[in-house]
Formats: C-alpha cells, sequence, structure tokens
C-alpha cells in the first residue's frame, strides 16, 4: 500500500470516528436541554431535571448553576472530540488535496489554476474565513445578530461560488467543509470553552458570570448547531460525482446546506421543554420537506445543463472504443499503471481486458460521459469526440464481438 493510502485511511477512519462522538455528544446535549423537566423541590440555582434509562439502570440528571465551594474535584469536559475532528479532518484534507502534486485540488480540463497558488489559497482561505466571521460577529453580532446573520450567510454561499472558479468540484465541496469545521472548531475553543472557563472561575468565587460570554458562546452553539447536518453532507459528497463534477456544483451544494440546516431547524423546535413535544405535524413534515427540498435540488440541478458529448450516428467497433479506454484509462486502471501519481489502479477498476471493459460498461458511461469527472482531471486528454464513440459503443449494447 501506498503511504499516502495508508494515512488516507488512518485519518478517514479516526475523523468519523472523532466526528460521530463530537456530533453525538452535541446532539445529546442539545437534546437534554430541550427536554428538561422543572420539578417541584429543586433549588433556584436548578434548571430543570431529567430522567432517562439506558444500559441498565436510570439517569437522573439535574442541569443548574453551583453555589461557592460546591464545585466538584472531577468535572468533564467536551472539547477534545471537537478538536480531534477537526485536527483529522485538516490532516486529511493535506494528504488528499495538497499531496500528491495537488492533483485533486484543482481541475485543468476546467479552471486552470497553478497548484501552488491553489494550496496557498486553500490555506489562507481557512484564516481569513475565521477572522472574518469572528470580528464580523464581535461587532456586528452583539448588537445586531439579525444583520450579522444575514452578513454570513450571503458570504458563505458567495465563498461556495468563488471556490467553484477554482478549485475542482470535489474540493470545492470540501474547501467549504474545512472553512465550516474550522468555524466551529474556532467556536468551541474561541468562545464556547472560555465561557465555560468563566461559568467556573465565577463559580469558585462566588460571583455572577459575565453575561457577555455567556451570550456569545450561545450564539456561537447555534451556529454549530445548524452548521452540523449541511457539514455531514459534504463530509460524504465525494460519494456524489454527479452533484461534485457538475457545472452548477456550487449550486447544488448551496441548496442542500438549506435543506440541511432546515432539517435541523425542526428538530430544534421539536421539544417545548418540561418533556412536551410539539405535534408531530408542526416539526416532522416540515422537517421533512426541508429535507425533501435538498434532495430534489440535488436531483433537479444534476439534471438540468447535462455536459454535452459529440453525437456519433455510426456504429462504433469494440476494437476503436478499447482503443480509446487504452489509451485515456489504462494509463490509470489497469493492474500495472503507467501514470506518475496512482501506482496502484485507482478505486480497484482496471481496464486491461475486453471482459473488464464489459463489465464496467455502466460505470464508464456514467463517469466518461454523463458526469464526465473522468478521466481524472482529464489528465489523459480524452476528446469530445472520444467520449460521444463510447457512449454510442455502450448504448448500442457494448458488445465485444
Ligand atoms: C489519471 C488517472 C485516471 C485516469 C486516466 C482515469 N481515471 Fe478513473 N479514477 C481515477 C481515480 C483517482 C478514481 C477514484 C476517485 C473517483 O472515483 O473519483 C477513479 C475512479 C473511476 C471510476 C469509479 C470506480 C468505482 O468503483 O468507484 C470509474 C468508473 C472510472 N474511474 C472510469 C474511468 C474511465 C472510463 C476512464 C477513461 C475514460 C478513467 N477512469 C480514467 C483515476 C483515473
Amino acid at each position: 500500500m501506498h503511504l499516502n493510502d495508508l494515512f488516507d485511511v488512518i485519518f478517514r477512519w479516526a475523523h468519523l470516528i472523532a466526528g460521530i462522538m463530537w456530533v453525538g455528544n452535541s446532539m445529546l446535549f442539545n437534546w437534554l436541554d430541550r427536554n428538561l423537566e422543572k420539578v417541584a423541590g429543586q433549588g433556584p440555582l436548578s434548571q430543570g431535571k431529567i430522567f432517562m434509562v439506558h444500559s441498565g439502570a436510570f439517569y437522573d440528571v439535574e442541569k443548574k448553576l453551583l453555589g461557592p465551594g460546591e464545585m466538584p474535584k472531577i468535572l468533564h469536559w467536551f472539547k477534545w472530540q471537537n478538536f480531534a475532528t477537526w485536527a483529522t479532518g485538516i490532516s486529511l484534507f493535506v494528504i488528499v488535496y495538497y499531496l500528491n502534486g495537488a492533483g485533486g485540488l484543482v481541475d485543468p480540463s476546467t479552471h486552470d489554476v497553478d497548484r501552488t497558488v491553489a494550496v496557498a489559497m486553500s490555506i489562507s482561505i481557512i484564516f481569513v474565513a475565521w477572522l472574518i466571521y469572528d470580528s464580523l460577529w464581535k461587532l456586528v453580532g452583539d448588537s445586531n445578530p439579525r444583520l450579522a446573520g444575514i452578513i454570513s450567510i450571503v458570504l458563505l454561499f458567495a465563498s461556495i461560488f468563488g471556490f467553484s472558479l477554482f478549485f475542482s468540484g470535489k474540493a470545492t465541496y470540501m474547501q467549504t467543509g474545512v472553512v465550516i469545521g474550522t468555524l466551529m472548531t474556532g467556536n468551541v475553543w474561541m468562545c464556547i470553552v472560555p465561557s465555560q472557563h468563566e461559568l467556573v472561575n465565577a463559580t469558585k468565587e462566588g460571583r455572577d458570570q459575565d453575561p457577555a460570554f455567556s451570550i456569545r458562546a450561545k450564539q456561537r452553539s447555534i451556529h454549530n448547531n445548524y452548521l452540523t447536518f449541511p457539514l455531514l453532507f459534504i463530509m460524504v459528497s465525494n460519494h456524489f460525482g454527479g452533484a461534485t463534477s457538475h457545472p452548477l456544483n456550487w449550486l447544488i451544494l448551496i441548496l442542500v446546506m438549506i435543506g440541511g440546516a432546515g432539517i435541523r431547524h425542526f428538530m430544534n423546535i421539536r421539544y417545548l421543554g418540561n418533556g412536551r413535544e410539539r405535534a408531530v405535524a408542526a416539526w416532522l413534515f416540515p422537517a421533512a420537506s426541508a429535507g425533501a427540498f435538498a434532495i430534489a435540488s440535488l436531483m433537479i440541478v444534476t439534471r438540468i445543463d447535462a455536459r454535452s458529448v459529440d453525437n456519433i450516428d455510426e456504429p462504433v467497433s469494440f476494437k476503436r472504443a478499447q482503443e480509446i479506454i487504452a489509451t485515456r484509462c489504462v494509463p490509470c486502471h489497469s493492474t500495472h499503471p503507467s501514470d506518475d501519481v496512482f501506482t496502484a489502479p485507482p478505486a480497484g477498476l482496471r481496464l486491461d481486458s475486453p471482459r473488464q471493459i464489459q463489465v464496467n460498461a455502466k460505470a464508464i458511461r456514467l463517469r466518461a460521459v454523463d458526469q464526465q469527472n473522468m478521466p481524472f482531471n482529464n489528465k489523459t486528454g480524452i476528446t469530445r469526440r472520444e467520449r460521444g464513440e463510447l457512449k454510442k459503443w455502450i448504448d448500442d449494447g457494448a458488445r465485444t464481438d
């Protein structure tokens, strides 16, 4: 196994595990908050109780502030899951998109951006995005959160469009994901954790906590809450070539993000507190509609403006199809690739023999004709005519005789 592939596996696996722990925790705490019950006889510092059954016994949890001197010796914090998710995510981004000559970051067949420039841009965008977002919310967010919210959303969507002008389709999605993940991690470490420290210190000193900390922390954790579902979509977007390699990939991403945040919104408003829940029609239906909006946008936009190929009327022989595949695909998709970067057949796909070509005809049609994201970055320079010839050969039954 190539060293790069090995790191890819390690960091991807760790990223998934850490991400599940972080998002899982955060959803559980959101759920707890919304289900707290006011029970008679609780002290003035109590914010509610909740009773649960899990793993063989009952959990009796109370949310409360503490009086001075009541601080327990062992206090559990929840911040490393977030850090681990971010650190493994950034590492994975570097491994997949910056190393190996940054082949995945730019797609010369659509925008021919110098790779070093693209890497430099990608890195600086991550930092600049945090600076802009954080300053915006510090300067405008305190006094006018609505305005700050609108500006943030406009900037986010404009950035996605901007990324699509420089980066490859997949990298446009991942750059967005890395930016969002970094904002969320910044929120945790620069706002939410400091606010928790302030709470601990105030409690120890027996004074009220400075509300400025908690208001800001609350705002930022709401942002994180809404960004989770869109971010999870981006994490798996690599599997949706129809979306990432579409000429309107930026629009698809924006629409799916709106739908994803919508689902989260209706899940958020589901609980009325004290264990009471809104009627199913008031939250499940709109949440499902937001999901349907996301999926429908995905399907509709990927259908329009399908990439065209040359129309071929005369039949195409297998000999001709194999010739195209041998020059345009086999440099990578072979038991022994001749490509300088891919030393093993990518995705395990080999197109050396007639049989291998025939059984993969559907996949070839999808990637080389419909989505046109193969050959990878069109490294082997396939032409529109050759795509048309492959299409004709496959549509006529992909016969090898
Ligand atoms: C420069 C190397 C390169 C060339 C040339 C290339 N591919 Fe690929 N191919 C890849 C990589 C990398 C992947 C895995 C990433 C992905 O799926 O986008 C892949 C994946 C695929 C897959 C998906 C396989 C699966 O099971 O997930 C198909 C189908 C495919 N290529 C078809 C083709 C066809 C058809 C051609 C020629 C027209 C071609 N490729 C040329 C690098 C290449």
